[in-house]
């Protein structure tokens, strides 16, 4: 009979171990009594930026990045784009399950009814200069609403943990949007009760003198696109979150976090790389150039929206995006730069370096030229991205705070530095010491 058991043979003291395999895992701290003497501290692991560990169990979202699966609590992400909506999403990832008709009422109502931001947030975001960018923007006021809401500390507090969420949730759009008018030197717009959550956003964001009506075809693509960045289980920013609430920090200061990872070009402002890139292209003709200088690694230039790495095959959210993205230019007309990026995908997964490397188009490749269809500046493409993620921070924060297993994140490390040595007076140091 097999046993889920890995027996390691340390060919330093000649010594067998056996320590259980679950869920196909190693806990690393067994192998902290693979000892050389008394005095080793014992075996650990080394694996700079996670590319083996699993830092938590998790119940919200399944990847398998070989097939290209990707669900939400068990549902495939293809039928939540096609049939739910984003805040339908949002109860799902939170609590586990699709909501009620009676329960999505009162889930949409609760989001609608906090959307508003306390006077003081817009003097605060008015302290920004007109060319910051909207997520740093985004970022220091979700950390400022720490200092908003005392009671968000309460994190043992179930109770309290359900109305911050609820807050983040829903003022998630109002900031960003004021975020965005700032740098326009526009007014500030209210939130609007009346309206969906992507109407109220899209209106707070583009509202100007009369009447604004948001096209419904546009309400419903970025709607899907809020579902399809909603979660994506441990990455760099969730992990932010997970890392800095598990010192039981409030959430407000565990999600600004989350924000400020999200910011970098590798992560969440890789749409607003991939515009850039297109842009600096520029025309299709110029691609062969553009792909040698990338293989070439000339400047460290990558191209942008390619790769991800858990996804070794098509990102299935990339495929949704795709479709989304017809639908929109069918009313805005076509990104010009869609061409480019057409050429460029399809060169790319002909071009051997690519190939070899599964490097694939992933969420932020396509994402970029929507936004920009529909009139969204690219430093707000970052923004766009954050908005529905906080869903997915905050039930990743919920499950962390909830999880018996967890502690106050620490890793290890192997210390390369100077051994012990005596402190020199400044006057006899001759510069260059090591
Ligand atoms: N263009 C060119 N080469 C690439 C790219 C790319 N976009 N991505 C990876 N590679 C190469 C990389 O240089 C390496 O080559 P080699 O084996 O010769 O050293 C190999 O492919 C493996 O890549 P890696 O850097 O070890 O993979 P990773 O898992 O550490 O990085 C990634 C994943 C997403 C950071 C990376 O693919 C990347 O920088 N992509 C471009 C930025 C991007 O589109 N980010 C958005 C990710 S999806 C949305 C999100 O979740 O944020």
């Amino acid at each position: 009979m097999p046993k889920d058991t890995l027996t390691i043979t340390d060919n330093r003291t000649g010594k067998t171990y056996e320590v259980p395999i679950e869920n196909g895992c190693i806990r690393t701290p067994d192998l902290r009594q693979i000892k050389t003497g008394s005095d080793d501290f014992g075996l650990m692991g080394y694996d700079p930026a996670f590319l083996n560990t699993a830092n938590c169990k998790s119940a919200i979202t399944f990847i398998d990045g070989d097939k290209g699966i990707l669900e939400y609590r068990g549902y495939p992400i293809e039928q939540l784009a096609e049939k739910s909506n984003f805040l339908e999403v949002a109860y799902l990832l939170l609590k586990g399950e699709l909501p009620t008709e009676k329960e999505l009422e009162v889930f949409t109502n609760l989001v609608t009814h906090h959307t508003y931001v306390h006077e003081n947030v817009k003097s605060f975001m008015d302290g920004f200069r007109y060319d910051a960018h909207p997520m740093s923007m985004l970022g220091s006021t979700v950390a400022a609403l720490s200092g908003f809401y005392p009671d968000a500390k309460n994190i043992r507090d179930e109770r309290s943990r359900e109305i911050q969420i609820t807050r983040l949730i829903a003022k998630m759009p109002t900031i960003a949007a004021f975020s965005y008018r700032h740098t326009m030197g526009l007014p500030y717009v209210y939130p609007s009760n009346e309206l969906s959550y992507v109407a109220n956003f899209l209106t707070m964001m583009k509202h100007i003198g009369g009447a604004y009506k948001v096209h419904p075809v546009l309400e419903k693509a970025l709607d899907v696109l809020f579902i399809l960045h909603a979660d994506h289980e441990q990455n760099c920013s969730t992990t932010s979150v997970r890392t800095v609430g598990s010192s039981q920090v409030d959430p407000y200061s565990a999600v600004a976090a989350g924000v400020g990872a999200l910011y970098g070009p590798l992560h969440g402002g890789a749409n607003e790389a991939v515009l850039r890139m297109l842009r600096d292209i520029g025309h299709v003709s110029k691609i062969p150039e553009f792909i040698k200088q990338v293989k070439g690694g000339e400047g460290e230039k990558k191209l942008m929206g390619f790769g991800h790495r858990v996804y070794k095959s098509y990102d299935p959210r990339a495929k949704v995006i795709k479709r989304v993205a017809d639908e929109v230019f069918e009313v805005t007309g076509k990104n010009p730069l869609l061409d480019i990026a057409l050429e460029l995908e399809r060169i790319a997964l002909e071009d051997e370096y690519f190939v070899k490397r599964k490097l694939y188009p992933n969420v932020d490749f396509y994402s970029g030229l929507i936004y920009e269809a529909m009139g969204f500046q690219a430093e707000m493409f970052p923004v766009l991205f954050a908005i529905p993620r906080t869903v997915g921070w905050c039930a990743q924060w919920e499950e962390m705070v909830t999880d018996n297993e967890q502690k106050i994140a620490r890793p290890r490390q192997i210390y390369t530095g100077a051994t012990r040595r005596d402190y020199v007076a400044r006057e006899k140091r001759t510069g260059g010491q090591k």
